[in-house]
């Protein structure tokens, strides 16, 4: 029988040199991270990131993230502040990007930053993705491995289901272990959290021993388009299904266990929650069903994250 996925590799030294030679080349992978998967492209090439914006049909003006080793390595492209390091300091590696002013002479392609003066920029933690920016001598440029306003993906297969054989390489780094996209905070006025993620901002709010701004950003960011990160089925918050043919998406222990309940955390723990989100709404559109109807879950720490991408599935 032919394989399928004879796209997706295992990592090891071939993999791993093979993956380096083909980025170097301005090819786009599909890699695993902490948080989900992306599609990575050299940062500083106009050929590469157009090839991600392509691959994903993604709206020009929505920025991408910038992902490097280290905070040596970045600080050739962006300005760094007192609050970037302070977070820098106990945070990173991990699932956190950061907005900064970019740097004059930053070799960063205007089109991976639609043309802002600023860059969104991340260090992730996943030994592949670490392993492989280790050999570059660029950042790599990596959105979530979705068609633009679906759901990110958790593992290797996902990545498959969304791009087949138009990518030439993905690396199988098994199951993202937090599962939702990193908390965006912007750093270049006063801190505010762009996109909720597991790292919550009372988090951050202790770290920087400060209040977090609620205004409005001044700064776009685009990305937070209202519908994002969809199923392709409808979603409704707060109801519960009246017919079998819809799936519940429950959170906690006081839910049966009927054939279309999905429970995102029978102990009610809101990060395993958090990593079960995507993945169980993958299940529910795979298994056919034709709406989705989520209960309530808890609206602080993680929960803030799964409730943002929830309304926006809704939407
Ligand atoms: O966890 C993650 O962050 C994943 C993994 C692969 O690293 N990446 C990811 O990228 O979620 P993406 O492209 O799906 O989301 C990037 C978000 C978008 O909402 C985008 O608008 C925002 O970051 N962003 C990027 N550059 C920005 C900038 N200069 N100013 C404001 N927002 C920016
Ligand atoms: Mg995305």
């Amino acid at each position: 029988m032919k394989n399928i996925y004879s796209n997706i590799y295992t990592f090891n030294k071939k993999t791993l040199k093979k993956t380096i030679k083909y980025l170097i080349h301005n090819n786009i992978v599909g890699l695993p991270t902490e948080t989900v998967y992306g599609l990575a492209g050299n940062a500083y090439s106009i050929k590469a990131v157009k090839k991600i914006f392509r691959l994903k049909s993604r709206p020009k003006r929505n920025p991408l993230i910038v992902h490097y080793k280290n905070m040596e390595i970045a600080e050739r492209d962006v300005i760094f502040n007192e609050n970037f390091f302070k977070l820098y300091r106990k945070l990173c590696p991990g699932p956190i990007t950061f907005i900064l002013n970019k740097k004059d002479g930053s070799k960063i392609s205007a089109l991976a930053t639609a043309n802002l003066n600023t860059v969104a920029i991340r260090f992730p933690s996943h030994k592949v993705v670490r392993s492989i920016l280790k050999f570059l001598n660029f950042p790599l440029a990596m959105p979530s491995a979705n068609l633009s306003s679906g759901l990110s993906p958790t593992n290797a297969f996902d990545v498959y289901e969304e791009f087949k054989k138009k990518l030439k390489i993905i690396i199988n780094g098994g199951n993202s272990r937090i599962g939702i996209e990193s908390t965006v905070v912007d750093l270049t006025n006063e801190p505010k959290i762009l996109r909720p993620g597991i790292i919550s901002s009372s988090d951050i709010r202790k770290i920087l021993n400060s209040k977090l701004s609620k205004k409005r950003s001044n700064i776009k960011s685009p990305g937070m388009l209202k519908k994002h990160y969809s199923p392709g089925i409808p979603v409704v918050i707060g109801k519960k299904p009246k017919s079998i043919s819809h799936a519940y998406i429950v959170f906690g222990k006081n839910f049966k266990d009927l054939k279309n309940y999905f429970n995102l955390s029978k102990k009610a723990d809101l990060k395993e929650a958090a990593s079960n989100l995507y993945k169980i709404m993958r299940k529910i559109k795979k298994k056919g069903y034709k709406k989705i109807y989520v209960s309530s879950i808890p609206n602080y720490g993680p929960g803030i994250a799964i409730n943002d991408r929830l309304l926006r599935a809704s939407k």
